[in-house]
């Protein structure tokens, strides 16, 4: 069969595992998905970091926007990250050519996300977006697919890998805030902008997301109440453990009568609760519901290889979907039915 062409926009530190990935295990996912996934053309702002992977044959492209824009591709996969452009751009010009999307960028979607969504389904092609919600964690397929039919009540859970990182490595080896935030900016688990992380915003764009897949509501990512955890100090850390309790970040979105609340901060969680053993980077997402029941997720949040994982699921969804197939509504059902958003009083 043909090869899926794709066109990569962003080889940092996701992208880089993606594109090892896609050529080291290149025969294994030929096989699963019945066909090649060929790297075609890629953009990035270094030409010449070596990122352990051979892309001299490849197209290179200066500006993402016209790697989105080349009829070459079968698929553009967005890792650049930033609510703006490049990457609004980018993402648009190829939807608007009918070419599927496969993004990893939630402040993105926070931003965006049901115009980008309304053009997938104009021109009937996938906007696939597992990465960028906890990491590696099927988060978005649980919500999107699987539970489809279920009313959804709550959602919650730790989002955030470098914020639960910090607070594990404080609370364990007694390291202060700003250490510890370096480790994470190290190993690669930080934003590229780590306000992001550690006041809230990146758990917040990805609660909206998780949000709309659950309620079906408009995004509305700026309707969260939202603390971050730079204040908070191994003497807080402490004193929550003296009674019992560790302090994760949290997001919490839910279903009252009056409509829906959502809210990132610092909370508060008994130590025996499963949620309180999520350590590291770990990320851990629960989904109350009324046929399945209490779901929790638990798995890797961040991260390179994490992240790539779920990229590369999205993307072999793709190559193995048909042409002319029905495709999957990016937020789970036809973006037009999404309700206005209406905050809990
Ligand atoms: N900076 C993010 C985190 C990356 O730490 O969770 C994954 O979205």
């Amino acid at each position: 069969a043909d090869a899926l062409k794709i066109g990569i926009a962003g080889l940092g530190t996701v992208g880089a595992s993606l594109a090892r990935i896609l050529v080291e295990r290149r025969e294994m996912l030929t096989t699963t998905c019945g066909r090649p996934i060929e790297i075609v053309a890629v953009s990035a702002r270094d030409r010449n970091r070596d990122r352990g992977v051979d892309l001299s044959h490849v197209a290179w492209f200066d500006d993402p926007v016209a790697l989105a824009d080349n009829p070459q591709i079968d698929v553009f996969v967005e890792l650049m990250g930033g609510a703006g452009d490049p990457a609004y751009s980018a993402v648009k010009t190829a939807l608007a050519r009918g070419v599927h999307v496969v993004t990893a960028n939630k402040a993105l979607l926070a931003a965006h996300g049901v115009e980008l969504a309304t053009i997938a389904e104009e021109r009937g092609c996938l906007l696939n977006y597992e990465a960028a919600v906890a990491g590696g964690i099927p988060v978005i397929k649980a919500l999107r697919e699987s539970l489809t039919g279920n009313t959804v009540s709550r959602v919650y859970g730790i989002m955030n890998g470098t914020c639960n990182y910090i607070l594990t490595k404080m609370e364990r080896e007694g390291l202060s805030f700003a250490e510890c935030l370096k480790e994470a900016q190290r190993l690669g688990y930080a934003e590229a902008d780590p306000a992001f992380d550690i006041e809230g915003n990146d758990t917040a764009h990805k609660l909206s997301i998780l949000t709309t897949l659950a309620f079906g509501n408009r995004i509305a990512a700026d309707d969260i109440y939202l603390e971050g955890i730079s204040n908070i100090s191994i003497e807080d850390i402490r004193a929550a453990a003296d009674l019992g309790y560790r302090i994760k970040l949290l997001g919490v979105a839910q279903k009252t009568e009056t409509g829906i609340e959502q809210r990132v901060h610092p909370t508060m969680v008994p130590i025996e609760s499963e949620i309180a053993q999520v350590d590291g980077v770990t990320n851990a997402v629960a989904i109350e519901s009324d046929i399945l029941g209490e779901l929790l997720m638990v798995g890797p949040g961040a991260g390179g290889n994490a992240t790539a994982s779920a990229v590369l699921g999205d993307i072999a969804d793709i190559a193995k979907s048909r042409p002319g197939a029905q495709r999957v509504p990016a937020f789970g059902r036809p973006a037009a039915s999404l309700e206005p958003y209406k905050r809990a009083q």
